[in-house]
């Protein structure tokens, strides 16, 4: 059975108001085994979209609408679920060159670097984690990078 098509979050009338409201009326559906781009201008709200669904906005800010990972609603989750959720279920690469992805790191190791901390990965398991990751890439030598 094929996945793709398969909605995995679904994003319903989200709004976001920090002090003023900043994201309005935002409805979007990611469908398994596909890539989705988000585009917008400057301070239109796609970072703000994407912290509210990892949970991750500021504590004073208020959320509305529905979010939904495979059925989950995420909207108003408490700290310990959504634990459960981050960097099991879902993760983000931070908008910051010094941090993400850096060059002097190796890609595999911050690849799986959630891998460590919510999976407990180690040894053998722990190095074929990043190989794996690459391997769907053409990685020639997945190993040393
Ligand atoms: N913590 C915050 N407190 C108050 N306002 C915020 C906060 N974070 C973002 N904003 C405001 O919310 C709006 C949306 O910001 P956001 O960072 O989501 O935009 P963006 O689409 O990701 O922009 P960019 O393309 O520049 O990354 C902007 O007006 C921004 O100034
Ligand atoms: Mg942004």
């Amino acid at each position: 059975m094929s996945v793709q098509g398969t909605s995995v979050l679904s994003i319903r009338d989200l709004t976001i108001d920090i002090g003023r409201p900043l994201v309005k009326g935002v409805s979007l559906e990611l469908e398994a085994g596909r890539i989705h781009g988000l585009a917008g201008e400057s301070g239109s709200g796609k970072t703000l979209t994407s912290l509210a669904v990892l949970g991750l906005l500021p504590r004073q800010a208020r959320t509305g609408g529905s979010i939904s990972l495979a059925g989950e609603e995420l909207v108003g989750l408490k700290r310990r679920s959504l634990n459960r959720v981050r960097g099991m279920r879902i993760a983000m690469v931070f908008q910051d060159p010094s941090a993400s992805l850096h060059p002097q790191l190796p890609v595999g190791r911050q690849l799986t670097d959630h891998m460590r901390v919510h999976l407990g990965l180690k040894g053998l398991r722990r190095g074929s984690a990043p190989s794996n990751c690459l391997r769907p890439f053409r990685c020639r030598t997945p190993k040393r990078r």
